[in-house]
């Protein structure tokens, strides 16, 4: 698995850092609220697993599933629900958290579903942002770190549902996926 990684963009201590100064300015936000923390399964599970408990304001956990890329490594621009919210949202604190936000198709087709369920506020957290590859218009309020143009995995995030309990991200050689 490590043999596939070309290089490391951020180690298991530059997340931990980054992570809990996300979790200081989410509290200090939401101070004196209740937050919905919303993760989109799979990929921003670890994240959120983090990401949780660097808040200190309370948090109730829910999760949606949406397909996105299937084992490939372009969006289809075609979201599908997999797995809806188990809790209602009407007049509650969302924050929806992702693993990465590329195309952007899968958060703005979310924020646009959440939002119709009316939801105090929304907001969203991702850990890494291509903003190269923006095809569709989001918000992003909470952002870990901009990466390139290039993919990658670990710390959650997959290529054909493998690497995701890497403890770091790393971008994948271009044989791992093309062999
Ligand atoms: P979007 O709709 O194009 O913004 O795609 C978002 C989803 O695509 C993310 O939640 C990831 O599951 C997946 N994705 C996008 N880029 C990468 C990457 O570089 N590595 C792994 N998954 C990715
Ligand atoms: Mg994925």
């Amino acid at each position: 698995m490590e043999n596939d990684i070309k290089t490391v963009l951020f180690t298991a201590e530059d997340l931990e850092q980054r992570i809990q100064q996300l979790g200081r300015q989410i509290s200090q936000d939401y101070a004196g609220k209740e937050i919905i923390m919303i993760g989109v399964l799979r990929g921003a599970v670890i994240f959120m697993a983090d990401l949780a408990r660097a808040i200190k304001v309370p948090v109730t956990l829910d999760f949606m599933a949406v397909s996105s890329y299937g084992s490939g490594t372009e969006s289809s621009g075609v979201v599908r629900i997999l797995k809806d919210l188990n809790e209602d949202v009407a007049d509650k604190h969302l924050l929806i958290v992702e693993d990465i936000i590329d195309s952007g198709l899968t958060l703005k087709y979310l924020w646009n579903n959440l939002k119709s369920r009316r939801p105090a506020s929304i907001r969203i957290c991702t850990l890494l942002n291509k903003p190269e590859r923006r095809k569709a218009d989001v918000k992003v309020d909470y952002n870990g770190f901009d990466i390139p143009d290039e993919f990658v995995v670990g710390y959650g995030l997959d290529f054909a549902e493998k690497y995701r309990n890497l403890p770091y991200i790393g971008i994948l050689k271009p044989e791992a996926y093309t062999s």
